[in-house]
């Protein structure tokens, strides 16, 4: 792989990503990584990244002058372009002038091996207060700005170079470019983390997992779970029993899109579990938030419990035995996950498919090193449905964390026909891409007066929640056309009796939170 090292900004996971845009397979580590334990894992290159400390700073994480003997390719961004220069002997300056934003960009010379041919002057994306004042012995200086005389150097027959920009950002238009001349050309690597290739090595890694025993794997109708089933199935086939747990707090349709589109892409063993009962007799009286998210949390478990230990039992005549639980692990997970963030649970996240306490499987998790948009890419390849590989994040809990106040049947059925209109429009509209996710909350609690059809009415009323987002840690509410707020809330308000106000939530995250419990 390309080792990304993390120096602290946010910057790591995106430098993996536009890796592996190049079809070159890449993973972040942490900046103490030890070299000895860099070379071990034997990488194509390694890439420092940017970071928010100054080389000057007592405690600033450095690169291990060694590094540079072992005869990896490194590439240098921002932050680690400077500890480059400093492990190798240049010199990084206070110099008082920082550079902030979209800064135009000077090839000096013929640019190099990263910057020849492309235009003498273009803008580049620049975050940093310390300048590289002197390129270590034996670099050539290859681009500057107006402020940092060395803004680019590169020693391409030692498989060296550095930026001190940011290429990796969008606002860097020809950073993607200078990222991939430097891993293929200056390091030589030969792109093949393809689509066709993550399917093929994963198929055969879970083949190898697995063997001849069984596994199971809980679909939530989400993207990655019926991903991840997809792949295992396409690894074992029939020796994977996919369980669906219809709880009732779904949306319309989505029973059916696993029962139906999913079985047909994929030709997966299916059993689906009506529990719809259940879950509202736990429910029932329930309107705290995070009440439901527990009553919900924990009868999921124990329905799928129930239908893996039936699965067990079946498999257990026929002399098997179920051995494996699949999960939708992704890449960013397992990062943030290893990098001991001390994050705050600010909701607790129910994640569908928890493992059984009592229940001994091993874990099959086979996308665990990929991002969301190659799960979505891979789920294509695997000839899974557009609803299905595109479809916006719909939360564990579902409806019932969309009824503030107690949740009944009746409610769910007003909130469903809701929420069909709602995303039917939207569709309709081209929005389903604009939009990160759309939430529609019923307010059981509320009533008011209104008039529909020449008779007073005393209904409820729904909130629209659109928001745009990168990743759903903040969001920014979408500005949806009139014309489609009209449709929307014409609609609803005729087609669904309980309902006589649509009203629209305009707050972003911070401070609002998306779902509303
Ligand atoms: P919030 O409301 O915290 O939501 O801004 C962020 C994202 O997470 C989803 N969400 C959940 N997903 N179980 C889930 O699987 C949950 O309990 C849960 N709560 C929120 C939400 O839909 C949004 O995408």
């Amino acid at each position: 792989p390309v080792l990304v090292v993390d120096y602290g900004a946010q910057y790591a996971q995106l430098i993996a990503r536009r890796v592996r845009e190049t079809q070159i397979y890449s993973e972040v580590v942490p900046h103490d990584t030890p070299v000895d334990e860099i070379v071990r894992r034997d990488p194509a290159a390694v890439v420092l990244s940017g970071g928010p400390a100054s080389v000057y700073a007592e405690d600033a994480p450095r690169v291990d002058g060694r590094l540079f003997d072992t005869g990896i390719p490194v590439f240098g961004i921002c932050y680690g372009f400077q500890a480059m220069t400093s492990a190798l002997g240049g010199t990084v300056e206070h110099t008082g002038v920082s550079e902030y934003g979209r800064t135009d960009l000077s090839i000096t010379g013929q640019g190099g091996a990263l910057h020849e041919d492309l235009p003498g002057h273009h803008p580049v994306w620049m975050s940093h207060g310390d300048s590289v004042s002197k390129a270590p012995e034996g670099f050539t200086v290859t681009a500057g700005s107006r402020d940092t005389p060395v803004a680019a150097f590169e020693a391409p027959e030692r498989g060296l170079a550095g930026v001190q920009y940011h290429p990796e950002v969008a606002h860097s238009p020809h950073g993607q470019e200078v990222l991939r001349r430097f891993l293929h050309d200056i390091a030589g690597i030969r792109p093949r983390w393809t689509t066709s290739s993550i399917v093929e090595d994963t198929v055969a890694a879970i083949r190898e997992q697995v063997g001849d025993r069984r596994a199971i794997c809980a679909l939530s109708g989400g993207v990655d779970s019926a991903v991840a089933a997809a792949l295992v199935q396409r690894a074992i086939g029939d020796q994977l029993t996919c369980v669906f747990v219809d709880h009732g707090l779904l949306r319309a349709g989505e029973r059916a899109q696993v029962e139906r589109d999913f079985v047909a892409a994929t030709g997966v063993r299916l059993v689906v579990v009506d529990a719809v009962d259940r879950f509202l007799g736990e429910l029932a009286g329930v309107a705290d938030p995070e009440e439901k998210r527990k009553i919900v949390g924990r009868e999921f478990i124990r329905t799928f419990e129930q239908a893996a230990r039936d699965s067990q039992a079946e498999a257990g005549e026929a002399g098997e035995q179920v051995d494996f639980l699949v999960q939708g692990t992704l890449y960013p997970d397992v990062v943030e996950s290893g990098g001991g963030s001390g994050a705050s649970t600010i909701k607790s996240h129910h994640n569908v498919g928890g493992l059984p306490e009592d229940l001994q499987f091993g874990l099959v998790e086979p996308l665990r090193a990929l991002f969301k948009d190659e799960v979505r890419r891979v789920g294509l390849e695997l000839g899974l449905p557009e609803t299905i590989v595109h479809r916006q994040p719909f939360p564990g809990p579902g409806l019932a964390i969309r009824i503030i106040g107690e949740v009944t049947a009746q409610r769910l059925e007003t909130l469903r026909a809701a929420d069909s209109i709602a995303r039917e429009e939207l569709t309709a509209a081209g929005l389903d891409r604009d939009i990160w996710q759309c939430p529609v909350v019923l307010l059981a609690d509320v009533q008011s007066v209104g008039v529909q059809g020449d008779g007073r009415t005393y209904g409820h009323p729904v909130v629209l929640r659109p928001v745009s987002s990168e990743d759903a840690m903040t969001a920014d509410w979408t500005r949806l056309p009139y014309e489609v707020l009209e449709r929307v809330s014409t609609r609803i308000t005729n087609e669904v009796p309980e309902i006589n106000r649509v009203t629209v939530d305009v707050t972003s995250k911070p401070p609002g939170t998306i779902e509303w419990e």
